[in-house]
């Protein structure tokens, strides 16, 4: 058999941890070839060794049965091997089309970049691939979702045939996952050959033709598809059986904590992105808001945490309009906030696990004494923390966050608002990019939450995770709220009408 990618008996070690211990991976050319393990099981590192991120200690890698040695990722691209990173790395002032073609520019005859060649070999890629983008816009003003495409475009755009995706749809919509797993194979049709990534069981199923299977960073078996469950796969990747079923308790709701009334907020171009949107929230109750990635959730969520301000309304937390407070204010008042984009609103990435885990409160006395870090109990604080949520990495509290697994970082970032017990608790895509096992406590821990009485709005983009953990699901739409329904009494149908705007009413009455 014709092996593409062979990396043979592996070994990458940082300070502290193998992230790869003696792994050897063998791809099939023309194939798609899952990489399936839990948060920190080493996928990410696998996958940089063989872009040229990282030198591996020990092992060799042959492309196309010939033994190379790749040292950057200039070699990786020569060899035409590329990849869509997990956390993307574009240049946020960059546009689109800027992003693209970083490094590899045609220039006319007078010696500038030739716009006009490659604005029609992006629509080009973008219409075969029905990758939607527009290329004059600046990364940073574009959706994650957006921001994602350009990544895949980037690697197209480069004519590559090995192709690594590290966790290409935890930030898709549910019909952006169907056209890209449409578009691998397509690809792979085309005699591409395909790594992909993902914690999603249903999208290996779906459309993997092997997976191998990592466990802290050994590896564990790889294993034909043919055959496989989602639960077998489950049971192979975390070593135990794992409960896909969020035991959720009765309850009754309380008093009103969040009250959202008539908000209109812009979007960055001005436009009106909320439209008079007017819900609350109770005590004791998951509020989770369901709509595809775009209508207004980003902007609902800035209003709301006070990252941006909003054209009109009024947004009540605990009988006290917060509307024009600061951030820290809405902090202190019983608001956390779990945000959707990890790295730039959720950690500091030059700083230590321990250092992120009191952000919010390294100025009391909690962690200080008259002004100087009370070094001994934010360690211990951390250390609680770290093994309560299993946050797995190097060097414990000490890690750099940086160097930690996307996974972990976000278990990070869950601990710590959860740690705080907020009255009111914004959680915005809490799961996304967590293994299978991390996603079962996660949830758990939102639903205790709830339990013990506090006000929880949820926003995702997936609506197995809406409907597992919603007591009320509000729709939204365009920016508007086009139905409020229990998940008992509803399903995917409905509310996937619902997000396409067709109201609550108007469904009854079809
Ligand atoms: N540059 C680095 N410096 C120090 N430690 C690192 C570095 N990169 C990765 N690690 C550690 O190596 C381990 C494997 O990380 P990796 O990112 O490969 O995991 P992963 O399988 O991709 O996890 P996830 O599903 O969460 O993305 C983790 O414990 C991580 O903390
Ligand atoms: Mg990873």
């Amino acid at each position: 058999m014709a092996y593409e990618i062979e990396m043979l008996n592996i070994t990458k070690e940082f300070p502290g941890i193998k992230a790869n211990d003696n792994v050897t991976l063998k791809v099939k050319k023309g194939s798609i070839h899952a990489l399936l393990g839990e948060n920190g099981a080493g996928k990410s590192t696998l996958m940089s060794i063989l872009f040229g991120l990282y030198k591996q200690d020990e092992g060799i890698i042959k492309i196309k049965g010939e033994e190379v040695s790749i040292e950057d990722p200039n070699d990786a691209t020569k060899l035409g091997i590329g990849m869509v990173h997990q956390h993307f790395k574009l240049v946020e002032t960059f546009t689109v089309a800027q992003n693209i073609i970083l490094g590899s520019e045609p220039t006319t005859k007078a010696n500038t970049i030739d716009y006009a060649t490659v604005n029609k070999k992006i629509k080009e890629i973008s219409e075969q691939y029905k990758l939607e983008v527009d290329p004059t816009a600046k990364i940073e003003d574009i959706s994650v979702g957006a921001q994602q495409r350009v990544e895949i475009l980037k690697m197209l755009y480069r004519n590559s045939d090995i192709l690594i995706f590290d966790e290409p749809t935890a930030v898709l919509t549910p019909q952006e996952i169907t056209e890209l797993m449409q578009i691998m194979r397509n690809l792979i049709s085309e005699g591409k050959t395909i790594i992909l990534i993902t914690h999603k069981l249903k999208e290996i199923m779906e459309v993997a033709d092997e997976v191998t299977v990592l466990r802290r960073g050994r590896y564990i078996d790889t294993v034909s598809i043919e055959g496989a469950s989602e639960r077998s796969l489950a049971e192979l990747m975390v070593g135990r059986e794992v409960d896909f079923q969020v035991e959720k308790p009765e309850q009754e709701a309380g008093d009103v904590v969040l009250e959202i009334k008539g908000l209109s907020v812009n979007d960055f171009r001005d436009l009106p992105a909320v439209r008079d949107l007017t819900i609350e929230v109770h005590a004791g109750e998951i509020l989770g808001i369901a709509g595809i990635d775009g209508n207004g959730q980003d902007e609902l969520i800035y209003a709301l945490s006070g990252l941006s301000k909003f054209e009109s309304g009024q947004i009540i937390l605990n009988g006290e309009d917060i509307s024009k407070t600061s951030i820290k204010n809405r902090t202190n008042k019983g608001l956390g906030h779990i945000p959707a984009d990890r790295h730039k609103y959720g950690l500091i990435l030059d700083f230590s696990l321990e250092e992120n885990l009191i952000v919010h409160d390294y100025n009391t006395k909690r962690f200080s004494n008259a002004g100087v870090l009370a070094n001994k109990r934010i360690r211990s604080h951390a250390e609680g923390l770290i093994s309560e949520f299993d946050i797995r990495s190097g060097q414990g509290a000490r890690s750099e966050t940086r160097s930690m697994s996307g996974g972990n970082q976000q278990k990070a970032i869950i601990a710590r608002e959860i740690d705080k017990s907020p009255s009111c608790l914004l959680v915005v895509q809490p799961t996304r990019g967590l293994d299978v096992g991390a996603i079962e406590y996660i949830h758990s821990r939102i639903v205790e939450e709830r339990n013990n009485g506090k006000a929880i709005l949820l926003i995702s983009y997936e609506l197995d995770e809406i409907l597992a953990l919603s007591d009320r699901i509000a729709v939204l739409s365009d920016g508007k709220i086009t139905g409020i329904v229990k998940p008992e009494e509803t399903n995917e149908n409905d509310l996937g009408l619902m997000m396409a705007g067709i109201s609550q009413e108007e469904l009854v009455h079809a």
